[in-house]
């Protein structure tokens, strides 16, 4: 009787402290994926402020191209996850949403059209594939007026020439202001 007492307290704690270790792990998870989304969203927009001001957009077009890729792999290093920016529409083919992305974007489309606000589009979930379980989370990017010289209706004629030579395949373009321009997306592989 005392004993069979003892294994099911001992398997409640067991229970509790492993359910206690993985809400400690996801709490660190959302911690390191707000501040590495911030610090990738500042270095980004220096960025492009640097290169616009130094080149205009056709410039900064190319400097992007180098520096987008480079600034999230340093954070993602930095943080031990990974950040990346993707969108509906992307420009880098590389940056194209998978089924989880997609989703999350689509909805981030009705909850805007439903009223709700763009600073407060994001969304987080735990996720298990085949390939093993990962925190997940995703915060949108909306679109602001330096923007449009690159992703807005009437592109100029050098900018439009930069983006052909990079990106032939680009979809990004056609956004107003206002407009979900795509998400921040943070991922990290929970060890079990
Ligand atoms: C000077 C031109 C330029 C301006 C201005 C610009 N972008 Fe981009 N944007 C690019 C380029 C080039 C890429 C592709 C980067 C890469 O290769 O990863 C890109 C990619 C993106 C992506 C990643 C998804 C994709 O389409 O590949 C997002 C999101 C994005 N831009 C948002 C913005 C937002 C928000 C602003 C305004 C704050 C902005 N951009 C301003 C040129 C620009």
């Amino acid at each position: 009787m005392l004993r069979s007492l003892a294994l099911v307290l001992a398997l409640l704690f067991t229970g509790m402290i492993a359910a206690r270790a993985e809400d400690t792990a996801q709490q660190a998870f959302e911690k390191d994926a707000q501040a590495a989304i911030k610090e990738l969203a500042s270095s980004l927009k220096s960025s492009l402020m640097a290169a616009m001001n130094e080149g205009g957009p056709a410039e900064a077009v190319s400097v992007c191209h180098l520096i987008a890729p480079t600034l999230a792999a340093e954070i993602s290093k930095k943080y031990g996850l990974e950040i990346r920016r993707t969108s509906l529409k992307v420009r880098n083919p590389a940056n194209e949403a998978d089924a989880w992305e997609t989703d999350v974007l689509q909805r981030f489309e009705t909850r805007l059209a439903s009223g709700e606000a763009i600073q407060k589009l994001t969304f987080k979930e735990k996720v298990d594939s085949e390939s093993g379980s990962q925190w997940r989370m995703m915060k949108a990017i909306p679109t602001d007026k330096v923007c449009l010289s690159c992703h807005g209706k009437k592109i100029a004629e050098p900018v439009q020439a930069r983006i052909d030579t990079h990106y032939p395949d680009d979809m990004a373009t056609g956004f107003k202001l206002g407009d979900i321009r795509g998400a921040f997306t943070v991922s990290r592989d929970i060890i079990e």
